[in-house]
């Protein structure tokens, strides 16, 4: 497994890693309705056989469910997994210190001693970012984590929290953000410059567009619960040019699918893709993105493809 930089924090990890918002969550991916805990371990142990041995949680995800798992499941050999979390910005947690207390929890939950990567999930209203970046310096002092990063950051926001580090000398390592071929918006606001300019890896999250980029759904076939709300009939209607791109473009590398072109295109964008997997089967098919490259021609298709049905697309010119 190809292993990629976390900005200049000296961790290395994965090229590609697992998200797990969706095990233990009932409310949005509806855990317990169709999947549930044979189907996630059998995702893990999948994701660990094929090097993906880099797992995204947050503390917020199943309300500290996702955590768990992720630490019951690695128990035998903790050491064999990489763990990014999340700190949530609630309103009550208005000083540093409390940052360090809520990565304590996690790794409580977690059933570790430090994790690879603590990020900062939202920037808030109520607690400045200078004050979260001293937060999260002082969990990387005590030792609690390898690495720093943000989560749904501007660019301006990314330059603020990178200068505050920087004064303890602790590089920003990461920027987790949405970024698929639905979602562009990085690219034309300039944020993915911004990242490179600093060195922070970005971390590109729900890169199968929750599920869309797969293909499996249609305007006859629209996702069940909190995702047919933003997903409706005339949103997948709208995409079908571009997933017939991606299948057309998957033939051409031996029969890859839709998924595994879309997570490839991130991947060939320098980001790092977290796909989420309920089950070992769609982990297994998300794993067969790795080990091939997209030429810089059907790169070149499928941004163009892109740009005319994303929401960001007219941006581009
Ligand atoms: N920082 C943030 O604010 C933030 C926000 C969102 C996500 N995240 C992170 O990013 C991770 C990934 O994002 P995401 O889970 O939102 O979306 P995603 O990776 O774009 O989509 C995941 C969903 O797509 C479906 N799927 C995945 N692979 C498939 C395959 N090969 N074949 C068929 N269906 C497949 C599954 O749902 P169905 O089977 O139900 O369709 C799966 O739960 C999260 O788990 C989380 O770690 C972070």
């Amino acid at each position: 497994m190809k292993k990629i930089a976390l900005g200049a924090s000296g961790v290395r990890v994965a090229q590609m890693g697992t998200g797990t918002w969706s095990w233990g969550d009932g409310m949005y991916w509806g855990y317990g309705d169709g999947y549930g805990e044979p189907d996630i371990r059998a995702a893990f142990d999948a994701s660990v056989r094929a090097g993906i041995d880099f797992f995204d949680t947050a503390e917020i995800y199943g309300f500290g469910k996702s955590e768990k798992f992720i630490g019951q499941f690695a128990r035998a050999d903790a050491a064999a997994v990489q763990v990014a979390t999340k700190f949530f910005p609630l309103p009550w947690r208005l000083t540093r210190n409390q940052i360090v207390a809520a990565l304590r929890g996690s790794l409580k939950r977690l059933g570790r001693e430090y994790v690879d990567l603590y990020q900062i999930h939202w920037p808030s209203p109520l607690l400045s970012l200078e004050t979260m970046m001293d937060g999260m310096a002082e969990t990387v002092e005590k030792g609690l984590t390898r690495a720093v990063g943000v989560s749904n950051f501007n660019a301006t926001q990314t330059r603020r929290a990178h200068a505050r580090l920087a004064k303890y000398n602790i590089p920003l390592a990461s920027n987790q953000i949405q970024f698929n071929l639905l979602e562009r918006g990085p690219d034309f606001g300039g944020l993915t410059e911004t990242c490179r300019e600093l060195n922070v890896t970005i971390i590109a999250y729900s890169p199968l567009q929750y599920g869309m980029l797969t293909g499996k759904y249609t305007p006859d076939h629209t996702p069940r619960g909190a995702r047919s709300r933003q997903f409706t009939a005339a949103y997948l209607a709208q995409i079908q040019p571009l997933i017939a791109t991606l299948k057309e473009i998957g033939e051409k590398y031996g029969g890859k699918t839709s998924s595994q072109v879309a997570l490839n295109w991130v991947m060939q964008r320098g980001a790092l893709p977290i796909p989420g997997a309920k089950t070992v089967k769609q982990l297994n098919e998300n794993a067969g993105a790795l080990g091939w490259d997209l030429s810089a021609d059907d790169m070149a298709l499928l941004n163009d493809s892109s740009a005319r049905v994303s929401k960001n697309g007219q941006r581009e010119s």
